[in-house]
């Protein structure tokens, strides 16, 4: 149905950015980036949950790639949802709106530190779960 159910704040204030800093442990993270993004998914536009909050993860996973692909860095904060009724007070969003993310952004300071992945031994099965 293309219902396309987000909506974006692009947060460059100062006042805001700082406000938000207590209400993650990735302070630092929220401190040093020029631009935020928090994500919301348009409840008023869903009528299937596990649906839409997958096409929103795939929104943010697409702006990761094209914040990558300009050249800057863009953190996926999940951890800040903790606190997202704040979040969404600080930002006056309306009752239809429900905090998914906050991406940071800005120029990265440094490479990135290549992550740990699971083996695809732990995560990929052929056929059915008791293959080994
Ligand atoms: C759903 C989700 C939520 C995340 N939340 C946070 C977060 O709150 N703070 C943070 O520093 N990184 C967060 N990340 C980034 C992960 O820590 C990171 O993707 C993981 O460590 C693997 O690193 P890589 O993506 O650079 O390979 C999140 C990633 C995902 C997919």
């Amino acid at each position: 149905m293309n219902n396309q159910p987000w909506k974006i704040a692009i947060i460059k204030d100062h006042y805001i950015k700082t406000s938000f800093a207590p209400l993650t442990r990735y302070s630092p993270i929220i401190e040093g980036a020029p631009v935020l993004i928090a994500v919301f998914l348009d409840i008023s536009l869903s009528y299937d949950r596990t649906k839409d909050v997958q096409a929103i993860g795939a929104c943010i996973q697409n702006m990761l790639l094209a914040i990558h692909a300009l050249g800057l860095g863009g953190v996926w904060l999940g951890e800040i949802l903790k606190n997202k009724d704040e979040v969404s007070k600080v930002l006056n969003a309306p009752e239809n709106l429900e905090l998914m993310a906050v991406i940071a952004l800005g120029h990265p300071a440094e490479e990135g530190v290549k992550r740990s992945r699971k083996s695809l031994e732990e995560v990929v099965f052929l056929n059915n779960f008791l293959s080994t």
